[in-house]
């Protein structure tokens, strides 16, 4: 499973780059509003630290406009995936971004039917949202299971990119169900880490060192 960290804050990347795990980065217009800078500043800088997909997403919602936004941003390196929303122009705006070589991650996407639609049209990566899904008392994880045997069933090649995780279980059951990417907060990389017997087990043996040292 691929790793990408989810934030337009350009320190937190540097920090989780050096895990060494970091695969790519997702952003969206919250999460570049949160940096306080324009998103071509934003994914440039993203760019030089990350060698890897770094998804930009288009503020356009007609398809002309978001076609004119995606090829500039796309311009900034061959790394930038456009982020288009799971609309009519969108779906259609991803086919010419897939006809033109161009990478695209459809975002904003709740259902099997929608993810299926992005994949006909050559999306490189459906990003379904498990925690807003979770959020109204659907079952989000359901969905990447249903996106993942539909995939299969037709060989599609579009990535699963599990979105919207709000906790490490999310990142656990998305790698059990096959998603191909989760994307996730710097705060649930951390808890990635976390177990209470690492930290007590790591805590006796220095403990049970430093006594031997004195004896
Ligand atoms: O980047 C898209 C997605 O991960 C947003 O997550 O927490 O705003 O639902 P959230």
């Amino acid at each position: 499973m691929k790793f990408f960290i989810d934030t337009g804050i350009v320190e937190e990347i540097v920090q989780a780059k050096e895990w060494g795990f970091i695969d790519g980065v997702t952003t969206n217009p919250s999460l570049i509003a949160k940096s306080g800078r324009t998103q071509e500043e934003v994914i440039s800088e993203i760019c030089q630290i990350i060698d890897g997909p770094i998804s930009a997403e288009v503020i356009s919602t007609e398809k002309e406009g978001m076609i004119k936004e995606g090829a500039e941003l796309a311009k900034i390196n061959d790394n930038v995936v456009i982020k288009l929303p799971l609309t009519e122009d969108g779906i259609s705006a991803c086919k010419w971004f897939s006809d033109n070589g161009i990478k695209t991650n459809v975002t904003l996407c709740f259902s099997p039917l929608q993810a299926l639609l992005a994949a006909k049209n050559g999306a490189t990566y459906i990003s379904p949202f498990i925690g807003r899904l979770d959020d109204i008392g659907h079952d989000g994880m359901r969905i990447i299971e249903e996106i993942r045997h539909i995939y299969d069933n037709y060989g599609y090649p579009t990535e699963i990119l599990a979105a919207s995780i709000r906790h490490s279980t999310h990142v656990r059951d998305a790698a059990m169900v096959g998603a191909d990417v989760s994307t996730m907060p710097l705060k649930v990389l951390k808890q990635l880490f976390k177990h209470p017997l690492t930290d007590s087990g790591l805590e006796a043996f220095l403990r049970d060192h430093a006594q031997s040292q004195n004896k």
